[in-house]
């Protein structure tokens, strides 16, 4: 999209995305950028309505197929109201998670059809994808216990049982395999300095963003 950029933070729960897509938030601005953070689900009034609901709740409260549902309803608000027209003004744009969230907790983790969740992205997203995506990866037991010592409402998919998340962190890694132009793996464990210089590393080729 003309001029801005789009790069996701994925991974699953507990691994320190949120720390690092503020603190790139600073050092591109820092830089002159214009930088739009936002996240998923939500990013726009509408699409944050929809995560109240899919976020609380008991675990079983929707099917995987209702949630990509949701997921995608969202997405698409998000996508109409804050991420097209960022690009279009040419911000960088670091959205904490994305696509890559449905195909790994719904799709691998969750069983929904991946047929489903690819027309899905055919049709809703278009030409709205990310040029980088960062999928953050963490021992799920060590990232459960980080998401689970939060002081944090939203807990329906931490909840989920460590099979679930066994599958999500596979999921991940199967779709970083599939796109490695697009994904890089970032190694989640460490503090915040070592993870904020992988991800500076990470993104060193893409022109006109760190240099
Ligand atoms: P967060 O805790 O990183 O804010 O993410 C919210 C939760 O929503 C997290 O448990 C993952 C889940 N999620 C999905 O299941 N599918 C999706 O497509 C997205 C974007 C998030």
């Amino acid at each position: 999209m003309s001029g801005g950029l789009f790069i996701s933070f994925e991974g699953g729960e507990g691994v320190g995305k949120s720390t690092q897509v503020r603190r790139l938030a600073a050092r591109l601005q820092a830089a002159g950028r214009e930088v739009v953070v936002t996240r998923e689900p939500g990013g726009s009034p509408g699409a944050e309505a929809i995560r109240n609901l899919v976020l609380n709740g008991s675990a079983d409260r929707w099917s995987p197929v209702t949630e990509t549902l949701l997921m995608y309803a969202s997405r698409r608000d998000h996508i109409e109201r804050t991420l097209r027209p960022a690009l279009e003004r040419g911000a960088v744009v670091l959205c904490d998670r994305y696509a890559d969230s449905t195909r790994a907790y719904q799709g691998a983790a969750g069983g929904a059809d991946p047929d489903l969740i690819s027309a899905l992205e055919t049709f809703i997203l278009e030409d709205v994808r990310p040029v980088r995506t960062l999928v953050f990866d963490l021992d799920p037991e060590a990232g459960l216990a980080r998401a689970l010592g939060r002081p944090d409402a939203e807990a329906r998919f931490e909840s989920k049982g460590l099979d679930f998340h066994r599958r999500l962190r596979a999921g991940f890694l199967a779709i970083a395999r599939d796109e490695p132009a697009r994904c890089r793996v970032i190694d989640a464990a460490g503090d915040p300095d070592q993870v904020e210089a992988r991800i500076l590393d990470a993104l060193a080729d893409l022109p006109g963003v760190l240099g």
